[in-house]
């Protein structure tokens, strides 16, 4: 596994996120209220909408444009919508953050 550092903990928000730009596209990473991290592409599996820039709620963020709710465990659309983003492994070194680059590669193949 290829463990990219994506900087601090302290840098996403509470109920927060930013976006990381990889070489195989956006990846957002979200810090819940409960201080976990969680990674998927910053895509919204309904029409491309930046989640990233969506409400974090629990473990799940809504997208900022038509509102699906994207689990951050899954990737999977919850409630009546279908569809899924890729969800990403992180690793939370004391606060130093992690994201497994390669099985982005992987998942694209
Ligand atoms: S693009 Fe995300 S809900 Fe439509």
């Amino acid at each position: 596994m290829n463990w990219i550092a994506i900087g601090d903990i302290s840098e996403i928000p509470l109920r927060g996120a930013r976006c990381v730009k990889t070489p195989q596209g956006k990846i957002a990473v979200f810090r819940t209220a409960e201080n976990e991290v969680f990674a998927i592409e910053d895509h919204c599996p309904h029409k491309g909408g930046p989640l990233s820039q969506g409400i974090v709620h629990a473990k799940a963020v809504t997208c900022p444009l038509h509102n699906w709710v994207i689990s951050l465990e899954t990737g999977k659309a919850l409630g009546a919508d279908e569809g899924a983003v890729r969800t990403i492994p992180v690793r939370n070194q004391d606060g130093a953050l992690f994201i497994a680059l390669e099985s982005l590669m992987m998942a694209a193949e």
